[in-house]
């Protein structure tokens, strides 16, 4: 067994409930919630979005402003409606033989998913976790590309569902953005860097005060609580993005979730 190996035996965050299942439509909301949310806020949210929605034939029917609903203060709410259009996809016409052909599935989700659900041993999506890991040992910034390619030889013999999850979680738990912990790290032995590459991109959110994200937030929150909405009564710029991403409705002069 490999030092990651052990070490992802060990270490890693196999408590995580989404781990225990290998279901498409759980695995795929876990991901997109995943994509933007931290992990300790989707640990509250995945159980009682897939209580209201099990599966996609539920929440093809149930419409996006209940999922838009059940989305709560995850944030980036765009992503609920998607995963709708994804259910109602599914719901139609099966699981597609790529998952990218799904609304809101890009190259990172359609790698997690066949690596997790499908067994595919030669599947990985590169998240910031796995690219900054992968880079790091390398001791270079890569392409997208190129990390999927040589995660392969930084993680060997791990493959499919264990090597993504080892990698996310070493870039997670050890070889975080800011301050690595070396001396614990499973790759220490073959790393070129040992800490931060000069030019690694570090993500920084844009601050949620007063931010367009927080106005449209504030509408979202007042429907979600059933409250009667008057376009009127809100911030205009916020309300016209949320009707451009199909996210809300007016008719007769009242604000709606949609109901399609
Ligand atoms: N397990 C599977 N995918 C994950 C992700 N994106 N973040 C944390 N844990 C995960």
């Amino acid at each position: 067994m490999s030092a990651l190996a052990r070490w992802y035996e060990i270490e890693g965050r196999h408590d995580l409930a989404w781990r225990a299942t290998r279901d498409r439509w759980e695995v795929l909301v876990s991901e997109v919630m995943l994509a933007q949310t931290q992990v300790a806020r989707v640990a509250e949210a995945w159980p009682r979005f897939l209580a209201a929605f099990p599966d996609a034939p539920s929440a093809a029917a149930a419409g996006p402003g209940a999922l838009i609903a059940q989305w709560d203060r995850l944030g980036y709410p765009r992503r609920a409606r998607r995963l709708w259009e994804a259910a109602v996809m599914v719901t139609d016409h099966g699981w597609p033989d790529d998952y990218r052909d799904l609304p809101g599935v890009g190259r990172y989700t359609a790698g997690a998913l066949r690596a997790q659900c499908d067994d595919d041993p030669d599947a990985i999506g590169i998240d910031v976790n796995i690219r900054r890991v992968v880079q790091r040992v390398l001791g270079e910034l890569l392409r997208d590309a190129d990390v999927e390619h040589s995660a392969g030889a930084v993680a060997a013999p791990l493959v499919g569902r264990d090597r993504l999850l080892a990698l996310m979680d070493l870039g997670a738990m050890v070889c975080t953005a800011r301050t690595p912990q070396c001396d614990r790290c499973p790759l220490a032995t073959t790393c070129r860097s040992h800490g931060p590459l000069d030019g690694e991109v570090r993500s920084r959110q844009a601050p949620y005060k007063g931010s367009l994200r927080e106005r449209r937030g504030i509408i979202l929150a007042r429907l979600r609580d059933g409250e009667v909405v008057r376009p009127a009564d809100c911030d205009g710029e916020a309300l016209d993005s949320l009707l451009v991403d199909q996210l809300v409705d007016v008719r007769r002069n009242r604000v709606y979730l949609p109901d399609r």
